[in-house]
């Protein structure tokens, strides 16, 4: 048996990376226990997300709503409007359905073990895993992105993801630490995103660098492999970007369901190969000559951005009117803030 675990706990002891949701090692040798609530916001964000860019979020959100009981009775389009700029806006819609279920089926006190973590809303396996090692310490394996890339490394297993979840779990699970799964689970996911990296990993700091056999078969850098993934297509759209003639923008709330649900934006056509025009009032639509890009997990967008002045007394189809001071980009997500900016010189003045 490879010695990983002590390893790596040793190491965590020292080099453990300061997170303002994270009790540090020292702290939690002392007693000190981590807030399920903070812990849990930030494993919903740190999915697809790094460290650096959930920080401020994490700091806004627990501002705003200090505990999971204040969540769940925050309005839904701010909560939205707090998350835009993440992505993956679906775990914001889950955030509040989980907020809600821990309030009404637990009395506002989060569940302690994998099994009743998973029934929750937007928690997962990874998630539950998580939440139930380093905040209650149970024996839970975590297998990330991360960990995925210590495994092949450690046993040069050259099974492509994501094929090879189950066999890194296996091997996972036989490191996982039954007196500290916590600080182990944090210990091993800050490896992988510290020295264990994947293009430049530091093989020379690394604790466990005697257990690792790629590193011993110099394949470390071709670990994981992984199956080629289809190429992306690309869809088109139109979002329509128009001011009242009080300075009012238009904007729309997206239906729940599908990509953006719930996110405060332009109104816009379906996102396809030809995009019928949907504007939601007829006037003469100026189109702009640049396109605002994204791309999203299964495809890349173009957005074809169309602007108008509209009268005072304008009814629009969809949609509803935000006054100019009320008005704020940072509330909407990236695609749309992005087609604001190419909108924004053509409407300024009023
Ligand atoms: N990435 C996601 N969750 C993490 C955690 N708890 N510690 C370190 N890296 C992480």
């Amino acid at each position: 048996m490879r010695e990983i675990t002590n390893a790596l706990l040793d190491w965590y002891d020292i080099h453990a990376r300061v997170m303002p949701w994270r009790v540090m090692p020292a702290d939690k040798k002392a007693g000190k226990r981590p807030d399920p609530y903070a812990v849990w916001l930030s494993e919903v964000m740190l999915q697809q997300t790094t460290v650096a860019a959930v920080r401020a979020y994490h700091e806004k959100f627990t501002t705003l709503w200090p505990t999971v009981a204040d969540l769940a009775v925050a309005a839904d389009a701010e909560v939205m409007a707090a998350w835009a700029g993440l992505g993956y806006y679906a775990r914001a819609r889950n955030l509040l359905k989980c907020a809600r279920a821990v309030v009404q089926e637990h009395a506002g006190v989060f569940p302690r073990s994998y099994e009743e973590l998973i029934q929750l809303p937007g928690i997962g396996p990874y998630t539950a895993a998580a939440i139930s090692a380093i905040v209650f310490d149970e024996a839970s394996t975590v297998l990330d992105g991360n960990v995925e890339r210590v495994m092949a490394r450690v046993y040069d297993d050259h099974t492509p993801l994501p094929a090879a979840k189950p066999v890194f779990m296996e091997y996972a699970q036989r490191h996982t630490s039954k007196k500290r799964p916590g600080d182990y689970a944090q210990a091993i996911m800050d490896l992988g995103a510290t020295v264990c990296t994947p293009k430049k990993p530091a093989c020379g700091i690394c604790p466990i660098r005697t257990e690792c056999d790629g590193l011993g078969a110099g394949t470390q850098l071709e670990l994981p492999k992984k199956t080629p993934k289809k190429p992306k297509p690309t869809r088109t759209g139109i979002a329509y970007i128009a001011r009242r003639a009080d300075g009012a923008w238009l904007l729309e709330t997206r239906p729940e369901k599908g990509l953006l649900g719930g996110m405060l934006g332009w109104p816009t056509t379906e996102w396809g190969d030809d995009p019928m025009d949907a504007s939601p009032h007829s006037t003469d639509w100026a189109e702009l000559n640049e396109h605002a890009r994204h791309t999203f997990t299964h495809f890349h967008l173009i957005l074809r951005v169309q602007t108008a002045w509209l009268p005072i007394d304008a009814a629009p189809s969809r949609g509803h009117f935000i006054p100019a001071d009320a008005f704020d980009t940072t509330a909407l997500p990236t695609v749309m803030q992005k087609a604001y900016t190419l909108a924004a010189a053509t409407l300024r003045h009023i």
